[in-house]
């Protein structure tokens, strides 16, 4: 959904954008082609992205720079940073790259590891989750992570056929769990089951909300930010932070006095989520589940 995320920021020419999950880097390129007196700043807690957007971004000189960083340490960065925030992009979840790498043991359409940190440096893989949760907490990861519904048998499989050591060995795992006629329809069904595992890995939906806070916070008046989520579980979280930030809910940290006397701080660039058109879908798959949330920060005192 390249083309709402750069009509979003094309009223706005200069200042620091952040793009809080640069990945490989696309759409931090085309905001710099598009804003060409904008300042970028890149985070992923993926040190290989990091590096990698680093090196796509190396022609556009000092208007570009790349941190390995997670996005809830956005306040402290943007502060450190020192310009006016212009506008932020949150493009949720994993990237195409991390799931075609079958070592890093996101997919099950590859055999691996199992893996699924996105931080390599973080203690937490999917091995120790798969191998030491137990039947109740599996259960209730694959309900919260991914909606999914054969949740407790699946879970009753994996406790009893442990250890399981691989991406493949969790795919047919999973497979030979649910019920033959599921089997048979539709997307694979390990695909909720790694979802929900890489979720809990990366303890990814708890740091949505304090990212997208200190970032509304931060903005300057019509400053501009910009979600892309791909699963009920994360546009939940993004709809509520953005309809508190939208009527008025106080979004100051809870352990600061309240500054924003909680009028409206931003208002929506569309009301309602925007789903990608069916050619997208056509010319990349995976888009096929992206919703497209968008806000503006309003001037104090004049919502
Ligand atoms: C969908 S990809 C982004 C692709 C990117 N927009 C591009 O144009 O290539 C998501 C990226 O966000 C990173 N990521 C996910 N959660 C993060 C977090 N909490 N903090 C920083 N980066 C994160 C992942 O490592 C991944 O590289």
């Amino acid at each position: 959904m390249l083309r709402e995320v750069l009509e979003a920021f094309r009223p706005i020419n200069d200042g620091l954008f952040v793009d809080a999950t640069v990945g490989g880097g696309g759409h931090a390129q085309a905001i710099l082609e598009q804003n060409a007196e904008a300042f970028l700043l890149g985070l992923d807690r993926d040190p290989h992205a990091a590096a990698v957007a680093a090196q796509r971004l190396q022609s556009f000189g000092t208007r570009a720079r790349v941190l390995h960083a997670r996005f809830d340490d956005i306040g402290k960065i943007v502060d450190a940073d020192g310009r006016d925030l212009s506008g932020a992009i949150f493009d949720l979840g994993v990237s195409s790259h991390q799931l075609d790498t079958p070592q890093r043991g996101f997919s099950y359409r590859f055999d691996g590891s199992l893996d699924m940190r996105m931080d390599p440096n973080e203690p937490l893989d999917a091995a120790t989750i798969v191998n030491t949760c137990n039947e109740d907490e599996l259960t209730s990861l694959l309900r919260a992570n991914a909606d999914e519904r054969f949740a407790r048998r699946i879970a009753k499989s994996i406790v009893a056929q442990r250890p399981v050591e691989s991406t493949q060995e969790l795919a047919e795992l999973v497979r030979e769990a649910v019920p033959a006629p599921a089997r048979r329809s539709g997307r694979h069904p390990a695909m909720r089951t790694f979802q929900a595992i890489r979720i809990a890995v990366n303890d990814e939906l708890r740091l949505i909300e304090p990212a997208l806070n200190q970032t509304i916070e931060r903005l300057r008046p019509g400053g501009r930010i910009v979600v892309l989520s791909y699963h009920s579980g994360e546009d939940r979280i993004v709809k509520q932070v953005f309809r508190d930030a939208a009527d008025g809910i106080c979004v100051c940290p809870s352990t600061l006095p309240c500054v924003c006397n909680s009028e409206p701080n931003v208002r929506l660039l569309r009301r309602k989520v925007v789903r990608p058109t069916v050619e997208e879908i056509e010319a990349n798959p995976r888009a096929a589940s992206a919703r497209f949330r968008a806000a503006e920060r309003l001037p104090v005192g004049e919502a």
